[in-house]
């Protein structure tokens, strides 16, 4: 994790003086950078994130994240010819992006990233702002209406065509029963040649307490979100969707390449899949 120090927090307010940043509460997007070792985080965050990695192997569990959805979205891409990505609760672009993700496959992708925080909005025009197959849209997942009539995403994403919703470590962050509500209510968009991709904090019962310390370091850390939930409450987030092969699993057991860690201590804790609508 990177450290810093109260002057970087000043450098980061001065550089971006037009967004409404509350450095008094930790947000989720800049507890995940600070934890993936970027620069956009406060002390606010870092404390939050500090509980996070003292459970042993916690740490690494972003970064297997990040490495199922560049898995996920070359896979997207390359064998399933979609050409049409909404990353829902995005984050910050700390590591690399969808966009670039699924340019490492084919030069026409367009992609519509989505996130409730303000600071991932402002980064993310930055970063755009040369590409006109990719935009951010401002807009909470709890309200899957108010995204898909979204004017900005209509503009690039024609959902008349097959597209695929991303959703990884969002809705481990709403509470018993939005989860499931939000993802039936995504569900009802697809259609015919689309899919669903979600991945989530994992709890396997008492065989690993790690789980349980997890959610603990969130949740009652300052962050008040970051449920773990056992394996067939993921199953239902995808309901009668078909699951591309191998289905609902840890994370680096999904299509694994090269670069996927074999010797993960925390793998099973993240589970991850991909829903097809036939
Ligand atoms: C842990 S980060 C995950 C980022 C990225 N999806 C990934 O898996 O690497 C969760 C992101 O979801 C966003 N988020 C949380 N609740 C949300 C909501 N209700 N609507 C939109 N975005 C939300 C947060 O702001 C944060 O950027």
């Amino acid at each position: 994790m990177h450290h810093l120090s109260d002057d970087d927090d000043e450098v980061c307010l001065t550089a971006c003086p037009q967004i409404p940043i509350n450095t008094g509460e930790p947000s989720i997007a800049r507890v995940y950078d600070a934890v993936l070792g970027g620069k956009d985080n406060f002390a606010v965050d870092r404390e939050v994130a500090v509980k996070f990695v003292e459970v042993p192997g916690a740490g690494e569990m972003p970064f297997d994240n990040r490495r199922w959805l560049a898995r996920v979205t070359r896979w997207l891409v390359g064998e399933a010819g979609i050409r049409q990505i909404i990353d829902l609760g995005s984050g910050l672009p700390t590591t690399s992006s969808i966009h670039q993700f699924a340019g490492q496959v084919a030069g026409d992708v367009r992609v519509v990233y989505v996130d409730n925080d303000p600071i991932v909005l402002a980064h993310g025009r930055a970063l755009l702002v040369e590409n006109d197959r990719t935009t951010v849209v401002t807009a909470d997942v709890r309200d899957p209406d108010s995204i898909f009539t979204n004017p900005d995403l209509r503009a690039l994403i024609d959902l008349e065509q097959p597209f695929a919703v991303l959703l990884a470590s969002v809705l481990h962050h709403l509470p018993e029963g939005e989860d499931q509500r939000v993802a039936a209510e995504l569900r009802a968009y697809l259609h015919s040649g689309c899919y669903l991709a979600i991945a989530n904090f994992h709890d396997p019962g008492p065989s690993d307490p790690r789980a349980r310390g997890i959610e603990t370091a969130l949740v009652e850390g300052g962050l008040g979100s970051g449920w773990v939930r056992p394996w067939p409450q993921h199953r239902m987030y995808f309901g009668g969707l078909d699951l591309v092969e191998p289905g609902l699993c840890p994370v680096n057991e999904w299509k694994p390449d090269a670069e996927t860690p074999t010797d993960s201590p925390v793998h099973h804790l993240y589970l991850g899949g991909v829903g097809y609508h036939p």
